[in-house]
């Protein structure tokens, strides 16, 4: 049986998932660069990423999320990937500029 994987572009890289895995933990214990100044926290917003399959399946932002996105203009595909779980099907876009 195929173990669940979630996907990385521009890389194309698709990662197994574990489960209860934020996409930020996913990204790096696959060795996938995804900046993350805060460490996970939901700080910084330096590990946004653009979700581009499975929009629809997404845990919504969290309070932490929530607040510092405040402002700032994020896209409702625009997501901090340290608060966001990592689903079976899901396919983000690291962005090549960082925030
Ligand atoms: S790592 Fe800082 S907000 Fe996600």
């Amino acid at each position: 049986m195929k173990r669940p994987e979630m996907t990385f572009l521009p890389q194309n890289q698709s990662v197994p998932i574990i489960e209860g895995s934020s996409v930020l933990e996913t990204a790096l214990r696959n060795k996938i660069p995804l900046a993350h100044s805060c460490g996970g926290m939901g700080s910084c917003t330096t590990c946004r990423v653009f979700v581009e399959k499975s929009v629809e399946n997404l845990n919504p932002r969290t309070e932490v999320e929530e607040d510092i996105i405040e402002g700032r203009g994020f896209a409702h595909n625009e997501r901090l990937s340290c608060q966001l779980n990592a689903l079976p099907g899901l396919v983000v876009r690291i962005p090549s500029n960082p925030i």
